[in-house]
């Protein structure tokens, strides 16, 4: 060995110590952090965590594992953030319904300061939080949600959206996109008071980036553990191109608050916006409930949250009503029963329906939509089951853990609107234990309209098509991409023209 090989050789040893101690530093001091009885759970790595234990497994299938290993509350580090995940419906509800006033938090965390600015309903805690969404609640309420008079807005976008499905005249079609669009124009309706055409490019691209967003923005992500990696060159983690993406949206949402500033009238509300800027008026700019960071991210907030979320949920449905042909003829049976062929299916009907609501709850169930919520934050040291909490947490509750609870729900893995319905073929109460919306303070704001949606959707489709599989001899899968929702993959269908 000459002396450069020598030298070269003591400098990558000399490295490599170096790296070791720094990481043991960080694993003593990162332990030494942590109290005694903190929830139990996986060691993870050094830095990172235990994210190489996430990455590209199942991480619901992981927390299933962690869970039979460690109980209803374990804690693991995900990159630097320390996590508490929450399981099964006791645990869940001792938390976030008993507790509420003590789990009820966000983290915050990068997206929420630098793109949201600590304003709006989803981001947001403690006093700011409870005005705003009260604010918007009461708002949403006096536009229509979940009554009555939101219906017709509702069955207008249906008859664009049915019309869009029968001119692919029974052929094979992608129904993503359409239903995508549809869904996000009744929250576009209710907080821009304007829908967009089907063909609108701009618009087409906008919800294209949410679900982006929804994909890249989930747990284990860059963006929650290492945001810093931002300021890297390139974007192999995709931060830069999630800022861009919200940053977009944010732009176009802001184009939409100042074209309402210029054409609000005296006194008339016509949607949304116009009830923050009437506030704003009355307020003054200076009051942080109603100045225009607020309106923005609230706004944000409901076109976000109120776009993916139903049309998943939607596109689950029809993938289930494919590959049940005798759920979806029983389905169509009590529709031409209670409303018949001549009018589309209304809200009044909801009661003599049972066996379609028992199918959406089942979807909902099966679907797993929002498997892992959205994180809630602990804002000091909580004592909770003899453990403790830190302050700074991230909380997550576990709602797959309720929707695949054997327990809860005899097989689990099968799909049987029926485990909903009593002898007298009406709601058997069971529906109630699907915590599809989360549960406590913060739960889904939109559930309502949500449900609605789900309602209305799916008895127009199915009073007015059959739905077939693309072919026979392509199989549909029931696998799903995990981001903040869980999606199904993308597949074809007919649509069968019936009435
Ligand atoms: C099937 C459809 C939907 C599902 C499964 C769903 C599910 C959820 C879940 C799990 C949360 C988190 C609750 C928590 O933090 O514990 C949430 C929050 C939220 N959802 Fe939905 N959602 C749906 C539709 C909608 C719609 C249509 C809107 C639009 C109005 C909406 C607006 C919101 C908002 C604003 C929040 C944040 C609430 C807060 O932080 O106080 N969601 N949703």
């Amino acid at each position: 060995m000459d002396i450069l090989d020598f030298s070269s050789l003591l400098t990558f040893n000399t490295v490599t110590v170096a790296i070791v101690v720094v990481l043991l530093i960080l694993l003593v001091s990162q332990l030494l952090q942590w109290p005694a009885n903190l929830p139990p759970g996986p060691t993870g790595y050094p830095v990172v965590g235990c994210i190489p234990l996430l990455r590209n497994r199942n991480i619901l299938e992981v927390f299933r594992k962690f869970r039979a290993q460690y109980g209803d509350v374990f804690s693991l580090k995900i990159g630097p953030n320390l996590t508490v995940v929450i399981n099964g419906t006791d645990a869940l509800k001792e938390a976030f319904v008993k507790r509420g006033d003590e789990f009820s938090d966000r983290p915050g965390g990068f997206l929420s300061k630098n793109i949201f600015k600590n304003r709006g309903i989803g981001g947001t805690s403690g006093e700011h939080w409870k005005h705003t969404r009260t604010f918007s609640l009461s708002t949403l309420r006096n536009l229509g949600f979940g009554r009555r008079s939101l219906e017709s807005r509702v069955q207008e976008e249906i008859a664009a959206y049915l019309d869009v499905i029968e001119k692919q005249n029974g052929k094979p079609y992608d129904m993503k996109e359409m239903t995508v669009l549809a869904i996000s124009n009744i929250i576009c309706s209710i907080t821009f008071g304007n829908r967009f055409e089907y063909t609108d490019a701009k618009f087409k691209r906008l919800t294209s980036l949410i679900a982006e967003n929804f994909r890249l923005n989930s747990v284990g992500s860059a963006v929650r553990s290492f945001p810093w990696v931002i300021y890297l060159p390139g974007d192999f983690f995709n931060v830069k191109k999630l800022v861009q993406n919200f940053t977009d949206i944010k732009d176009f949402v802001a184009e939409q608050i100042d074209e309402h500033r210029n054409t609000i009238g005296e006194d008339c509300q016509r949607d949304f916006i116009d009830a923050f800027l009437i506030q704003q008026k009355k307020h003054g700019e200076g009051d942080p409930i109603y100045d225009d960071m607020n309106v923005t991210a609230s706004v944000m907030n409901l076109f976000i949250a109120g776009t993916d979320t139903t049309a998943t949920s939607i596109r689950w449905a029809i993938l289930y009503l494919i590959l049940n042909k005798p759920i979806q003829d029983k389905l169509r049976k009590e529709i031409v029963r209670v409303v018949g062929t001549s009018r589309l299916p209304s809200l009044a009907d909801k009661p003599e329906m049972p066996y379609f609501e028992a199918f959406i709850t089942e979807v909902l169930r099966m679907g797993d939509i929002a498997p892992l919520s959205v994180p809630h934050g602990a804002k000091k040291d909580i004592r909770f089951r003899g453990m403790v909490i830190p302050k700074g947490s991230t909380l997550i509750p576990n709602l797959d853990s309720v929707m695949t609870d054997p327990e809860l729900f005899e097989n689990p893995d099968k799909f049987q609107p029926e485990r909903f319905l009593g002898k007298d073929g009406k709601l058997n109460g069971k529906e109630r234990d699907v915590l599809a919306f989360s549960l406590g303070r913060r739960v889904c704001l939109g559930e309502s309209l949500a449900r609605m949606e789900l309602f209305l959707f799916m008895t127009s489709l199915v009073q007015r098509f059959e739905f077939l599989p693309e072919s026979t001899d392509k199989l549909l899968s029931f696998d799903a991409t995990l981001g903040v929702t869980r999606a199904s993959k993308d597949y074809s269908c007919r649509a069968v023209k019936l009435v």
